[in-house]
């Protein structure tokens, strides 16, 4: 029986109990599939920053580059809102990133038939919605120099090196290869010069994959695009910003932020984790919907592990439930033949996932 070392990131807000059910639903499926999960827990986040007085203590990244893969809850909240901007939560996650090497972040965003009704989007512009957005996670604005503030200015920079766009391009013609060989780089080339470099070497990097078809289209078009016709799209390859801004807006065609996972990959270890923050306002009440966790579960299960059976039962039994009519709170007037509490849900997807 293989053993897979798993660190787990519970995180602030919801981050624990989403965490928690899809340990369940790990556990049940390892049961069938003849592997075993040992676990690891590290603080992170606001949590991290009360206890050691750091968002990302050291230790955090020792046991995450010591696992086969992180998963990864959920951080912040008003709290810790007003720290200075290096002991926030999300300075810790931004640091993170950047530690692990992490420069993919994989975002897909499908419908799930079951809940079509779900998004504020009409049925048939959304049915059959498959996309992934492929965003760089460690570079660009969010990390390039000079940056700062002083009282009548705040300056930061966009740099990409062309080293920094032939990777992601990679990853997204690889990813590409994989479902219907289209990738659209999203791009702002008619203004910013680093846009131009990156349509260069994106398409550079096209010409080794002849059989994808490779577009281009500018961020304002593409935010357009996306509820006009979001089908069009296979593949979105996007810089770290414009990543940000347009997953934010694709997983809203889904109609919950609650259903879409995530993986962040690299030349180390992966993280994966669900879209969707921290949720304070609703935490310890078990309403918060755990299936974007259960899913990301999967996606480490694929991605990091090569386990594709037992992500497949997961993602079965995620569909499975929805099918059957169960739903969490934030669900509840769409199609709910019953609905249930964070951990039900988790117990009902891990008993699928275990037949
Ligand atoms: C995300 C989040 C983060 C980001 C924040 C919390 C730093 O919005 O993962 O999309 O901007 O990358
Ligand atoms: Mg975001």
């Amino acid at each position: 029986m293989k053993t897979y070392k798993i660190a787990l990131i519970k995180g602030d807000g919801i981050g624990p109990e989403i965490i928690d059910e899809a340990v369940k639903v790990l556990d049940a499926v390892a049961s069938r599939c003849d592997i075993e999960f040992s676990y690891e827990e590290a603080l992170m986040g606001g949590c991290a920053y009360d206890i050691t007085g750091d968002p990302l203590p050291q230790e955090t990244i020792n046991i995450s580059l010591n696992s086969d893969a992180v998963l990864f809850g959920a951080i912040g909240g008003q709290k810790w809102d007003n720290l200075p901007r290096e002991k926030r939560p999300e300075s810790g996650l931004l640091r993170f990133r950047k530690e692990l090497g992490v420069y993919a972040n994989l975002r897909p965003a499908n419908v799930f038939d079951e809940l079509i009704n779900a998004s504020s989007l009409k049925p048939e512009v959304i049915k059959g919605v498959d996309l992934m957005v492929v965003r760089e996670l460690i570079g660009g604005i969010y990390f390039g120099e000079p940056r700062g503030r002083d009282e009548n200015r705040g300056w930061n920079t966009m740099v990409y090196t062309r080293d920094e766009i032939v990777r992601i391009a990679h990853q997204a013609f690889k990813i590409a290869m994989t479902r219907s060989k289209r990738v659209c780089s999203i791009d702002k080339a008619n203004v910013l010069d680093v846009s131009q470099l990156w349509r260069d070497v994106v398409t550079e990097v096209g010409r080794e994959y002849p059989e994808v078809e490779l577009t281009h289209m500018y961020v304002d078009n593409a935010a357009m695009q996306l509820i006009r016709d979001p089908r069009q799209f296979d593949v979105m390859l996007t810089g770290n910003i414009f990543g940000d801004i347009l997953s934010d807006e694709a997983s809203m065609l889904s109609g919950s932020i609650g259903l879409l996972p995530s993986a962040s990959v690299g030349a180390k270890i992966g993280v994966y984790e669900p879209i969707h923050g921290s949720a304070p306002d609703i935490a310890g009440q078990g309403i918060a919907n755990p299936i974007a966790t259960i899913l990301s579960a999967a996606m480490m299960l694929r991605y990091a592990l090569g386990e594709n059976v037992a992500a497949d039962k997961i993602e079965s039994a995620v569909k499975r439930a929805l099918k059957e009519g169960y739903r969490t709170k934030d669900l509840a007037q769409y199609d709910a033949k019953e609905v249930c509490s964070t951990s039900e849900m988790g117990s009902i997807i891990a008993n699928y996932a275990a037949k």
